[in-house]
């Protein structure tokens, strides 16, 4: 990532950044006032000054002044920014310390680059002027945390499938696992994953075999221990229930969960949190050949139950079914989140930005509800409705996996079976794992939903969180 700089010391030479909200001086004032809606979070107004330095001066509105309307004005402020260019923003004496903390995460969000893109990542400066810089050293250190998870798990989404086989992924968490002390991790790969029917059956049809990934962060005296889990479909053709070609042509990103709880993970072990957390990660790729699983065959999951294949396609319920059963049977959790981009109809019930998040447990609920407002990643409640549980039976097994009803919630439905007790989360994230275009934080291309709202909750858990 580019620096970002904490400073009270003013240079001249680079291009200036004033922000434009509340509390300006009148100076300020007078100029905004004469520039149309400059103050608007994420508007930048540009004053060449040729021959003279600063030789640019940027206003950037920030709007009401919250943690959103910072991460928009950083994001903006970057995109204007040329790639090697030094910038100097002027910050209020008064800033709250969580302000400082969007504007960081809006620069490092919307500079972010794929690292295998075909153009060089950006090289530029951005220092920050504040009176009184080191009271703000522990706001940009979580930024740095939450910015970085972001940006790996955007580069894990972004990488193509050619490349990020199980056997890759699993590659990855090791290598970033390796770099924090504290954190462990377990691959599990062939005659291991004989329990796993579920794992198997999807990830049979690929040349590339599939791998459980448990990774785990106990740091000495943490209570809670929560179970993070993550689908990583590494590419979804739909198998022999085969996709349409252009439903499958983003299917490279159907790991967008497993990527957040990954990063997520990483970056609890870097803010050092005291939280217990193990995160599982199924990896598979569902392809089309000799070997893939039929519509009809009978599954057997980790916990003995049974699933009919009624639909290949839906098969990240069926890997997610492993991971939930394990996590019940072994590893007594005080509560599990899992994230998936499991449906097409996320989308269809809440547009393209929004995740669905569905519990029966309200406190949880209302938790990460709040993670979600302070990451700046939007998400929505939809109902467990038990009325719809009745179009999973099957006459040969405990259920089927693709029963008729809204496609979020039967998902969930199918999910619940697989974790007993109620302290469980399910985010369909499939919508808002993608952006079109750029747009504030997000760049085109995965936006690593997910991550940032998973650091926050387990911070929020955490007795001393940094935010
Ligand atoms: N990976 C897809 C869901 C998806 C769709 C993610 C669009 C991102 C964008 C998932 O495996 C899938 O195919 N779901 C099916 C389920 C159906 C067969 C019950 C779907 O949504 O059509
Ligand atoms: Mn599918
Ligand atoms: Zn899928």
């Amino acid at each position: 990532m580019f620096t970002i700089r904490l400073t009270d010391v003013s240079d001249d030479s680079p291009t200036r950044v004033l922000p434009v909200g509340p509390g300006l001086d009148p100076e300020m004032s007078a100029l905004v006032a004469a520039t149309e809606d400059a103050d608007t979070a994420g508007r930048i107004t540009v004053f060449p000054r040729p021959l003279r330095q600063p030789s640019r001066v940027l206003l950037a509105g920030v709007g009401t002044g919250d943690e959103a309307a910072w991460r928009a004005a950083g994001a903006a402020i970057v995109r204007e920014a040329g790639d090697d260019e030094i910038l100097e923003a002027l910050l209020p004496a008064d800033l709250a310390p969580s302000a400082l903390r969007g504007l960081a995460e809006g620069l490092w969000l919307g500079g972010y680059r794929y690292r295998d893109a075909v153009k060089a990542p950006r090289s530029g400066e951005v220092r920050l002027v504040l009176d009184d810089p080191s009271a703000y050293a522990e706001s940009l250190a979580a930024a740095t945390v939450t910015a970085e998870a972001t940006w790996l798990a955007r580069d894990l989404t972004n990488t193509p499938s050619s490349v990020k086989n199980p056997e890759w992924f699993a590659g990855q968490i090791v290598a970033e696992a390796a770099r924090r002390p504290g954190l462990t991790v377990t691959v599990r790969a062939g005659d291991e994953l004989e329990r796993f029917g579920g794992l198997l059956a999807v990830g049979g049809g690929s040349v590339s075999p599939p791998r459980f990934v448990e990774m785990s962060w106990q740091p000495p005296g943490a209570t809670t221990h929560v179970v993070l889990v993550g689908k990583g479909i590494t590419f979804d053709t739909g198998g022999i229930s085969i996709k349409p070609r252009d439903s499958m042509k983003l299917m490279k990103k159907d790991m967008g969960g497993a990527a957040a709880v990954v990063a997520a993970t990483l970056g609890a072990a870097d803010l050092n949190l005291p939280v217990r957390i193990t995160t599982l990660v199924p990896l598979a790729e569902n392809a089309i050949g000799g070997s893939a699983f039929r519509p009809g065959d009978v599954i057997t999951h980790y916990d003995g139950s049974t699933t009919e294949n009624t639909n290949s396609d839906a098969e990240g319920r069926l890997v997610l079914a492993d991971a939930l059963a394990y996590a019940a049977a072994e590893l007594s959790p005080d509560l599990v989140i899992d994230l998936a981009t499991l449906t097409g109809a996320n989308a269809v019930a809440l547009g393209k930005r929004t995740a669905a998040l569905i519990s029966p447990d309200e406190e949880l609920v209302t938790a990460l509800t709040a993670a979600g407002e302070a990451a700046g990643e939007r998400m929505w409640r939809l109902p467990l409705a038990d009325d719809y549980a009745e179009h999973q039976s099957s006459d040969i097994a405990d259920r089927i996996n693709a029963g008729a009803g809204p496609g979020v919630i039967t998902a969930a439905l199918f999910l619940r079976d697989f974790y007993g007790p109620v302290r469980w989360a399910h985010f369909d994230m499939s919508a808002p794992s993608w952006a079109e275009a750029a747009d504030a934080e997000l760049t085109k291309g995965a936006t690593g939903w997910g991550a940032r709202t998973l650091l926050y909750y387990l911070a929020a858990l955490g007795e001393d969180a940094p935010f």
